[in-house]
């Protein structure tokens, strides 16, 4: 369950904007560019991480302009929350990675556990390569275990929304990154 209109409303009307909806999509194209640039030649599997990264996949995909496999995983670090807890897989990587390059596709670069498990977990199925890209890449200052090879923005330190991300199940449609005020 997400919560009632009137609290979403309210929400929105507090939150600040972080990235604009035009900010966003030069930060899109500038990663589509970069991977184009370096994936052109390996026939990728691409597997984007629901379901924050329904959006940035969504738009991405098409700004691709080589062939690739396309396929999805499942994974729930924060639920309805806005701390990280353990993470829940609903759908988890499979054999079709086998002796391919994956690039893995998601909304947020955190803590980095969800990248390094999915890391993990790929190449122990046997992908030959891995290759993450990220919207967005969380500035807290702690050493992350994985880096992304390709990031649009830097966001600080604040829970946000907006382009994929729910706050309470919310707003994922919105166009622009928003934080919640302090
Ligand atoms: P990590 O494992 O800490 O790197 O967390 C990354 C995951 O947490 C991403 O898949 C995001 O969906 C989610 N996440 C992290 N920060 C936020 C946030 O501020 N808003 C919404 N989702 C977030
Ligand atoms: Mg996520």
């Amino acid at each position: 369950m997400t919560v009632s209109i009137q609290r979403a409303n309210d929400i929105l009307q507090h939150a600040e904007l972080l990235y604009s909806a035009q900010q966003v999509q030069d930060a899109l194209r500038k990663v589509a560019q970069q991977i184009n640039a370096r994936l052109a030649d390996t026939h990728p599997l691409v597997l984007s991480v629901m379901g924050g990264a329904v959006v940035f996949s969504g738009q991405l995909l098409p700004l691709l302009d080589f062939p690739l496999d396309f396929d999805y995983v499942h994974v729930s670090r924060y639920g309805d929350a806005r701390r990280g807890g353990a993470m829940q897989w609903k759908v988890e990587p499979r054999e079709n990675v086998r002796g391919r390059v994956v690039l893995v596709l998601d909304d947020i670069l955190d803590e980095g556990q969800t990248l390094a498990t999915l890391r993990e977990r790929v190449l122990s199925l046997g992908a030959s390569k891995f290759y993450s890209a990220v919207l967005a890449d969380k500035q807290h200052g702690r050493k992350k275990p994985i880096h992304a090879d390709f990031v649009g923005l830097e966001l600080p330190d604040r829970f946000v929304f907006g382009y994929g991300m729910d706050i309470e199940g919310a707003w994922r449609n919105l166009p622009a990154i928003y934080a919640v005020k302090n």
